[in-house]
Protein backbone atom coordinates (compact mmCIF):
# COMPACT_ATOMS: atom_id res chain seq x y z
CA UNK A 1 0.00 0.00 0.00
CA UNK A 2 2.58 2.29 1.13
CA UNK A 3 4.91 1.54 -2.40
CA UNK A 4 1.78 2.36 -4.12
CA UNK A 5 1.12 6.16 -2.61
CA UNK A 6 5.16 6.33 -3.28
CA UNK A 7 4.17 5.48 -6.95
CA UNK A 8 1.75 7.50 -7.52
CA UNK A 9 3.45 10.59 -5.79
CA UNK A 10 6.24 10.11 -8.47
CA UNK A 11 3.75 9.96 -11.14
CA UNK A 12 2.40 13.03 -10.25
CA UNK A 13 5.82 14.38 -9.85
CA UNK A 14 7.06 13.35 -13.24
CA UNK A 15 4.04 14.62 -14.94
CA UNK A 16 4.17 17.91 -12.96
CA UNK A 17 7.73 18.63 -14.19
CA UNK A 18 6.98 17.22 -17.56
CA UNK A 19 4.19 20.25 -17.51
CA UNK A 20 6.71 22.59 -16.54
CA UNK A 21 9.25 22.06 -19.71
CA UNK A 22 8.79 23.88 -22.90
CA UNK A 23 8.44 21.93 -25.48
CA UNK A 24 9.31 23.68 -28.92
CA UNK A 25 8.02 21.94 -32.35
CA UNK A 26 10.55 23.50 -35.07
CA UNK A 27 10.80 22.12 -38.63
CA UNK A 28 13.83 19.85 -39.65
CA UNK A 29 16.35 21.97 -40.54
CA UNK A 30 19.63 20.85 -42.68
CA UNK A 31 21.77 20.61 -38.99
CA UNK A 32 18.97 17.92 -37.68
CA UNK A 33 19.76 15.36 -40.42
CA UNK A 34 22.77 13.63 -38.97
CA UNK A 35 20.77 13.08 -36.20
CA UNK A 36 17.46 11.91 -38.11
CA UNK A 37 19.82 9.28 -39.63
CA UNK A 38 21.60 8.11 -36.72
CA UNK A 39 18.03 7.71 -34.79
CA UNK A 40 16.86 6.34 -38.01
CA UNK A 41 19.75 3.42 -38.01
CA UNK A 42 18.80 2.92 -34.10
CA UNK A 43 15.32 2.56 -34.44
CA UNK A 44 14.68 0.60 -37.71
CA UNK A 45 17.70 -1.17 -38.22
CA UNK A 46 19.45 0.80 -41.37
CA UNK A 47 19.05 4.42 -42.17
CA UNK A 48 16.16 3.74 -44.64
CA UNK A 49 12.95 2.44 -44.29
CA UNK A 50 11.02 0.66 -47.09
CA UNK A 51 7.18 1.35 -47.28
CA UNK A 52 5.50 -0.57 -49.94
CA UNK A 53 8.10 -1.20 -51.77
CA UNK A 54 9.49 1.57 -52.04
CA UNK A 55 12.85 3.12 -50.07
CA UNK A 56 12.97 6.55 -48.25
CA UNK A 57 15.54 8.05 -46.61
CA UNK A 58 14.06 9.86 -43.58
CA UNK A 59 17.23 12.23 -43.26
CA UNK A 60 16.09 13.63 -46.51
CA UNK A 61 12.48 14.19 -45.93
CA UNK A 62 10.48 16.85 -44.43
CA UNK A 63 10.08 16.80 -40.86
CA UNK A 64 9.44 18.36 -37.57
CA UNK A 65 11.93 18.15 -34.21
CA UNK A 66 10.67 18.59 -30.70
CA UNK A 67 12.91 20.16 -28.26
CA UNK A 68 13.55 21.03 -24.93
CA UNK A 69 15.75 23.45 -24.32
CA UNK A 70 19.45 22.76 -26.58
CA UNK A 71 17.90 19.13 -26.32
CA UNK A 72 16.07 17.10 -29.19
CA UNK A 73 13.42 15.03 -27.97
CA UNK A 74 11.33 14.04 -30.78
CA UNK A 75 11.40 13.59 -34.28
CA UNK A 76 8.63 13.03 -36.96
CA UNK A 77 9.10 12.86 -40.63
CA UNK A 78 6.35 12.64 -43.71
CA UNK A 79 5.98 12.70 -47.45
CA UNK A 80 3.33 14.08 -49.61
CA UNK A 81 2.23 11.95 -52.54
CA UNK A 82 -1.18 13.84 -54.40
CA UNK A 83 -3.56 14.06 -51.82
CA UNK A 84 -2.13 11.47 -48.95
CA UNK A 85 0.45 12.29 -46.42
CA UNK A 86 2.73 9.55 -45.49
CA UNK A 87 4.22 9.75 -41.58
CA UNK A 88 7.18 8.20 -42.57
CA UNK A 89 9.02 7.87 -39.09
CA UNK A 90 8.05 9.25 -35.80
CA UNK A 91 9.93 9.01 -32.21
CA UNK A 92 9.47 10.20 -28.98
CA UNK A 93 12.95 10.06 -27.05
CA UNK A 94 11.16 9.77 -24.19
CA UNK A 95 7.72 7.85 -24.44
CA UNK A 96 4.12 9.14 -22.64
CA UNK A 97 4.56 12.14 -22.29
CA UNK A 98 2.83 13.90 -25.18
CA UNK A 99 6.24 14.58 -27.44
CA UNK A 100 4.46 11.75 -30.18
CA UNK A 101 0.91 13.68 -30.01
CA UNK A 102 2.59 17.20 -30.79
CA UNK A 103 4.55 15.63 -33.43
CA UNK A 104 1.40 14.58 -35.09
CA UNK A 105 -0.81 17.33 -34.93
CA UNK A 106 2.00 19.25 -36.19
CA UNK A 107 2.34 17.19 -40.02
CA UNK A 108 -1.59 17.03 -39.78
CA UNK A 109 -1.67 20.82 -40.20
CA UNK A 110 1.18 20.79 -42.28
CA UNK A 111 -0.73 17.95 -44.43
CA UNK A 112 -4.24 19.71 -44.49
CA UNK A 113 -2.65 23.17 -45.94
CA UNK A 114 -1.07 21.05 -48.46
CA UNK A 115 -5.09 19.63 -49.64
CA UNK A 116 -4.30 16.23 -48.28
CA UNK A 117 -7.27 14.04 -47.39
CA UNK A 118 -5.39 11.18 -45.59
CA UNK A 119 -2.83 10.30 -43.24
CA UNK A 120 -1.25 6.89 -43.26
CA UNK A 121 1.91 5.33 -41.39
CA UNK A 122 3.08 1.85 -41.33
CA UNK A 123 4.39 0.13 -38.22
CA UNK A 124 4.72 -3.87 -37.07
CA UNK A 125 2.76 -6.40 -35.15
CA UNK A 126 5.11 -6.12 -32.34
CA UNK A 127 4.82 -2.65 -31.85
CA UNK A 128 1.88 -2.26 -29.86
CA UNK A 129 2.41 1.29 -28.57
CA UNK A 130 2.84 3.04 -31.83
CA UNK A 131 -0.39 0.50 -32.66
CA UNK A 132 -1.99 2.22 -29.60
CA UNK A 133 -0.90 5.69 -30.26
CA UNK A 134 -2.53 5.62 -33.77
CA UNK A 135 -5.58 3.85 -33.10
CA UNK A 136 -5.87 5.86 -29.69
CA UNK A 137 -5.74 9.43 -32.38
CA UNK A 138 -8.26 8.20 -34.88
CA UNK A 139 -6.36 5.80 -36.95
CA UNK A 140 -8.03 2.41 -38.37
CA UNK A 141 -6.03 -0.38 -39.45
CA UNK A 142 -6.49 -0.25 -43.58
CA UNK A 143 -4.16 -2.89 -44.66
CA UNK A 144 -2.10 -5.97 -42.96
CA UNK A 145 0.94 -7.28 -45.15
CA UNK A 146 1.22 -10.98 -43.53
CA UNK A 147 5.03 -12.20 -42.72
CA UNK A 148 6.33 -8.92 -45.25
CA UNK A 149 8.54 -8.45 -42.83
CA UNK A 150 11.25 -11.59 -43.96
CA UNK A 151 11.29 -9.79 -48.08
CA UNK A 152 12.32 -6.72 -45.91
CA UNK A 153 15.07 -8.11 -44.46
CA UNK A 154 16.52 -8.74 -47.69
CA UNK A 155 16.72 -5.55 -47.94
CA UNK A 156 17.89 -4.83 -44.01
CA UNK A 157 19.39 -7.65 -42.73
CA UNK A 158 19.62 -6.13 -39.36
CA UNK A 159 16.10 -5.89 -38.69
CA UNK A 160 15.92 -8.18 -35.32
CA UNK A 161 13.97 -11.00 -35.32
CA UNK A 162 12.53 -10.23 -32.25
CA UNK A 163 10.91 -6.81 -31.56
CA UNK A 164 9.00 -4.77 -28.86
CA UNK A 165 7.96 -6.70 -25.90
CA UNK A 166 10.31 -9.78 -26.86
CA UNK A 167 7.28 -10.22 -29.71
CA UNK A 168 8.85 -11.84 -33.42
CA UNK A 169 8.40 -9.04 -36.11
CA UNK A 170 6.45 -10.56 -39.27
CA UNK A 171 4.10 -8.46 -40.42
CA UNK A 172 3.44 -5.02 -41.38
CA UNK A 173 0.07 -3.11 -40.13
CA UNK A 174 -0.72 -0.14 -42.19
CA UNK A 175 -2.69 2.89 -40.39
CA UNK A 176 -4.74 5.53 -41.65
CA UNK A 177 -7.21 8.45 -40.64
CA UNK A 178 -8.95 10.86 -42.94
CA UNK A 179 -8.69 14.48 -43.14
CA UNK A 180 -12.46 14.76 -43.48
CA UNK A 181 -12.96 18.88 -42.88
CA UNK A 182 -14.73 18.63 -46.19
CA UNK A 183 -17.43 16.51 -46.77
CA UNK A 184 -16.80 15.82 -50.42
CA UNK A 185 -13.15 14.79 -49.60
CA UNK A 186 -12.53 11.12 -50.96
CA UNK A 187 -10.02 8.62 -49.10
CA UNK A 188 -6.68 7.79 -51.51
CA UNK A 189 -8.00 10.28 -54.43
C1 LIG B 1 4.68 5.70 -31.03
C2 LIG B 1 5.34 6.88 -30.30
C3 LIG B 1 5.86 7.86 -31.33
C4 LIG B 1 4.29 7.57 -29.43
O1 LIG B 1 4.87 8.74 -28.89
P1 LIG B 1 4.64 9.23 -27.38
O2 LIG B 1 5.39 10.49 -27.21
O3 LIG B 1 4.91 8.12 -26.43
O4 LIG B 1 3.08 9.52 -27.43
P2 LIG B 1 2.27 10.48 -26.44
O5 LIG B 1 3.01 10.65 -25.16
O6 LIG B 1 1.92 11.73 -27.17
O7 LIG B 1 0.97 9.65 -26.22
C5 LIG B 1 1.03 8.36 -25.62
C6 LIG B 1 0.23 8.32 -24.33
O8 LIG B 1 0.89 9.03 -23.29
C7 LIG B 1 -0.05 9.83 -22.59
N1 LIG B 1 0.58 11.07 -22.07
C8 LIG B 1 0.82 12.19 -22.73
N2 LIG B 1 1.38 13.11 -21.90
C9 LIG B 1 1.51 12.51 -20.71
C10 LIG B 1 2.04 12.93 -19.46
N3 LIG B 1 2.54 14.14 -19.27
N4 LIG B 1 2.04 12.02 -18.44
C11 LIG B 1 1.53 10.78 -18.61
N5 LIG B 1 1.02 10.34 -19.79
C12 LIG B 1 1.00 11.20 -20.82
C13 LIG B 1 -1.05 10.20 -23.66
O9 LIG B 1 -2.31 10.53 -23.09
C14 LIG B 1 -1.11 8.95 -24.47
O10 LIG B 1 -2.04 8.04 -23.95
P3 LIG B 1 -3.18 7.41 -24.91
O11 LIG B 1 -2.43 6.79 -26.07
O12 LIG B 1 -3.85 6.44 -24.04
O13 LIG B 1 -4.01 8.57 -25.36
C15 LIG B 1 6.46 6.39 -29.36
O14 LIG B 1 5.98 5.28 -28.65
C16 LIG B 1 7.78 6.02 -30.04
O15 LIG B 1 8.61 6.88 -30.32
N6 LIG B 1 7.98 4.72 -30.31
C17 LIG B 1 9.25 4.27 -30.96
C18 LIG B 1 9.29 4.60 -32.44
C19 LIG B 1 8.14 3.99 -33.18
O16 LIG B 1 7.85 2.83 -32.98
N7 LIG B 1 7.47 4.76 -34.06
C20 LIG B 1 6.29 4.29 -34.78
C21 LIG B 1 6.59 3.64 -36.08
S1 LIG B 1 7.26 4.79 -37.26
Amino acid sequence: MENQVDNERLLRFAADLCGKCEMQITELTDDDRKWVQERTELLFGGDFVVSREEVHDPHELPGFIASEGPERVGLVTYNITGKSCEIVTIDALCQFMGIGTELLDRVEIEARAAGCNRLWAITTNDNLDAQRFFQKRGFVVSEVRLGSMSKIRLLKPNIPREGCYGIPIRDEIEFERPLVNDPAARLGT
